[in-house]
């Protein structure tokens, strides 16, 4: 019996072509393109530079810990008042592989849901996989219209 015909009887031929795909497909290798991919967690694209998103503070972000996610940034109201410092905005993508995070408002953090990045209000990198910071964006507030401009 041939090498290959005894492993195609034990079935471990096909094992390791799975083995190989599924290892190279679950890779968390940190790369910087967003995959499409992805399971638990839904795959966006970081803003385009230039985009303006505005939010009615009289009807959204009223409480600390609303948020936003409008246009690949997610805004969250971090502190009482319509102060820019008021509020936080980053990008919604993880730089891990692109997953959307979320806010955890007990914690003040964002924690991505795919393989647990977390991230500070600002961005920065608390936990890995990943290893790149968030991109965060310019708050704006006049009256009562908060803008972000990517
Ligand atoms: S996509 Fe892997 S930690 Fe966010």
């Amino acid at each position: 019996m041939e090498r290959e015909e005894f492993l195609s009887k034990l079935g471990i031929g096909a094992l390791a072509v799975c083995m190989g795909t599924c290892m190279a497909a679950c890779s968390k290798s940190g790369d910087a393109t967003p995959s499409n991919n992805n399971t638990g967690g839904t795959t966006v694209n970081p803003p385009a530079t230039g985009t303006s998103i505005t939010a009615d503070l009289s009807s959204s972000l009223t409480a600390i810990g609303d948020t936003k996610v409008s246009n690949g940034v997610i805004i969250v109201r971090i502190a009482a008042g319509n102060a820019a410092s008021s509020f936080t905005a980053v990008q919604v993508a993880c730089t891990h592989e692109g997953t959307a995070i979320n806010y955890n408002n007990s914690q003040s953090l964002f924690i991505c849901p795919l393989h647990g990045s977390i991230f500070s209000k600002t961005g920065a990198v608390v936990q890995g996989p990943a290893t790149t910071a968030l991109k965060q964006y310019t708050v704006a507030v006049s009256n009562n219209t908060l803008t972000v401009t990517t």
